[in-house]
């Protein structure tokens, strides 16, 4: 995962005795702290880049229909599927692991073939392991570039907000696989 931070700022919590888990203290106490602390602190804007894999098919999907419309549809409208994406941080699927994208999307349009997605990317890699971003948005999957929405997130992420610009690197729909170059930029504090 490559990472540029634009903004300065870090919020510094002063931790005594309290439960650490991925350097964020996480009990309702020590949530309701920083709460009250984030008003003093400086929002920071960070870059994300990296790589998801759709696998229907295979060995090893990372996708499954768990639901169909009983409907025709040209543009597969009603089509729900859970996935868990692998996040990597080249294009090959063997490359370095940084997290998962974990969540659901359905074909949500009778006019395009175009889905609803709703996922969280789960970090597992250094500063951000532990950490999560909550993504939800529109994606037009035959678009070059789709744009969705960073709503949230837990962890360094905390009230995060930003944007999430998908571009597929690989499509291939009868294998029923996809590699997906995501790019996101977050405020946070
Ligand atoms: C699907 O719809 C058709 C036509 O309305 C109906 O005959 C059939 O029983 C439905 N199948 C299921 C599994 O609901
Ligand atoms: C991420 O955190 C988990 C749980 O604390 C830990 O087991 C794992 O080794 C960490 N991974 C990395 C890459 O730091
Ligand atoms: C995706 O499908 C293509 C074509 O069948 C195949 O060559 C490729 O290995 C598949 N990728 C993965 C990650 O399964």
């Amino acid at each position: 995962m490559s990472l540029v931070v634009i903004g300065g700022g870090a919020l510094v919590m002063k931790l005594e005795a309290v439960p650490i888990v991925h350097g964020i203290a996480e009990g309702p106490k020590e949530v309701e702290e920083w709460f009250k602390k984030m008003s003093h602190a400086k929002q920071k804007v960070t870059k994300l880049h990296f790589y998801f894999h759709n696998l229907l098919g295979g060995k090893n999907p990372t996708a499954a229909t768990v639901a169909r419309a009983n409907i025709t549809s040209p543009t597969f409208f009603g089509l729900l599927n859970m996935m868990d994406y692998p996040l990597t941080v080249e294009p090959a699927l063997s490359s370095t692991l940084v997290g998962r994208a974990q969540g659901l999307y359905g074909t949500a349009s009778l006019e395009e073939i175009c889905d609803l997605m709703a996922m969280n990317f789960v970090f597992k890699e250094g500063e951000y392991n532990g950490s999560s971003l909550a993504v939800l948005g529109h994606n037009p999957i035959m678009n070059q570039y789709r744009e969705l929405a960073v709503v949230g997130g837990s962890g360094v992420f905390r009230l995060a907000r930003g944007v999430v610009t998908l571009n597929t690197y690989f499509f291939n729909p009868s294998a029923g696989n996809a590699t997906v170059e995501v790019n996101v930029i977050v405020s946070h504090y």
